[in-house]
C-alpha cells in the first residue's frame, strides 16, 4: 500500500514543536483535531536516515498534522549490548524532522512511557512465531505494547511504517484489528542505498570492509525472486543459503519464503499469492535484516 505522494500540497510549517511529555503532547493535539485537521504519525527509534524521513514526506502528503516519535523502546531488545550501543542523535534528529515538514516531534523519557512495568502479553498467534520472533524472543510483544502506548497518546489517523520492517508492519496491523483501533496503518516501500543497501541506522556500525560486503543481501535477494519461475520454493531456499555462504563475512540467521498476510513458510509458488522472502544475517556483529516479494 501506498499513497500519492501529489495528494496535497502543503505550505512548509515554519515551526516544530519538540514535546517531552505525554500531557503536553495531549493538550498541543486536541485543538489540532478539533479544528478537523487530519493527524500522520511516525513512530521511530531516532538516528533518523532517508527511510525515516521518506515516512515523514508521505504523512505530510496524505495528512494535515505530522507526528514522529523518537523513543528508543528499552522493552523491545532482546540483546542488552544492542540497546547499550543503538545510536543516539537528538540534535541531528530534529533538524532532519523540520527539514522533512514535521510539525510535531515527541521525545519522551523512558520514565515517562513506563512510570511502571507494562506487563501486557498480545496475542498474534503464528505471526510473532517464525523469522524475528522466532530469534528475538519478546521483540514483538514489545514493539506492540510502546505502538499501542503511542497510538493513545496521539491518536493518529494514519500511521506510517516501513516495509524493511515487514514482519513488525503485519503484526502492528493484526494488533490494531485486535484492538479495534480507528487508525490507517500505511505500509510504505524500504528505502534503499545507490547499491541496493535497505537504510538502516545499524549500517553505521558496520566496518568499511562490512559496508562493501552488505549490499550482496539484495542482490542475493533479487537473484531469488529470479529464480521464481524455474525453480522450486526449496530450490530457491538452498540457492540463497549457498550463495550467503560464499560470503564467510556473513553468518545468515534465516531466509523464509511466507505469505505476506499469514507469514506462515510457503511449499510452493501459488499464483494470486503475496509471497514474501525474508532474511536476516550477521555481518560481523551487526544483525541486518531485508526482505523481498517475489513478484
Ligand atoms: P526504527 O527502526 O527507528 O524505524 C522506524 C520506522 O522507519 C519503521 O516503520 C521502519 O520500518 C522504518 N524504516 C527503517 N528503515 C527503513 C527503510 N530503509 N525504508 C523504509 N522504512 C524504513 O521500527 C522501529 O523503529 C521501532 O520498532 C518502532 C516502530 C518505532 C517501535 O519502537
Amino acid at each position: 500500500m501506498t499513497t500519492n505522494d501529489n495528494e496535497r500540497p502543503k505550505a512548509p510549517h515554519p515551526v516544530m514543536i519538540i514535546l517531552r511529555t505525554i500531557t503536553e503532547t495531549k493538550q498541543h493535539l486536541l485543538p489540532v483535531r478539533s479544528k478537523g485537521a487530519t493527524i500522520g504519525f511516525v513512530p521511530t527509534m531516532g538516528a533518523l536516515h532517508e527511510g525515516h524521513l521518506t515516512l515523514i514526506r508521505k504523512a505530510r502528503n496524505a495528512t494535515d498534522h505530522v507526528v514522529a516519535s523518537i523513543f528508543v523502546n528499552p522493552i523491545q531488545f532482546n540483546n542488552p549490548e544492542d540497546l547499550l550501543k543503538y545510536p543516539r542523535e537528538e540534535e541531528s534528529d530534529i533538524h532532519k524532522l523540520k527539514e522533512a515538514g514535521c510539525d510535531m516531534v515527541f521525545l519522551p523519557s523512558v520514565e515517562e512511557m513506563y512510570p511502571v512495568p507494562d506487563s501486557t502479553v498480545f496475542d498474534f498467534g503464528q505471526l510473532d512465531k517464525v523469522m524475528e520472533g522466532k530469534f528475538r524472543p519478546g521483540h514483538f510483544n514489545g514493539v506492540a505494547i510502546v505502538v499501542k502506548k503511542l497510538f493513545e497518546i496521539i491518536e493518529p489517523d494514519q500511521a506510517f511504517f516501513g516495509e524493511k520492517d515487514f514482519q513488525q508492519v503485519t503484526i502492528i496491523q493484526d494488533m490494531v484489528r485486535q484492538l479495534h483501533m480507528a487508525v490507517r496503518i500505511v505500509a510504505c516501500e524500504t528505502v534503499r542505498e545507490a547499491d541496493g543497501l535497505a537504510m538502516s541506522s545499524r549500517n553505521k556500525r558496520l566496518t568499511p570492509e562490512e559496508r562493501a560486503i552488505a549490499p550482496a543481501i539484495h542482490r542475493i535477494l533479487s537473484g531469488a525472486v529470479r529464480l521464481r519461475r524455474s525453480r522450486s520454493v526449496r530450490q530457491v531456499k538452498e540457492w540463497v543459503q549457498k550463495e550467503f555462504q560464499k560470503v564467510p563475512a556473513f553468518t545468515l540467521e534465516y531466509f523464509e519464503i511466507v505469505n505476506a498476510d499469514t507469514l506462515v513458510p510457503v511449499e510452493k509458488w501459488t499464483a494470486g499469492d503475496r509471497i514474501v522472502g525474508c532474511v536476516a544475517a550477521y555481518l560481523g556483529k551487526i544483525r541486518l535484516i531485508d526482505n523481498i516479494e517475489f513478484i
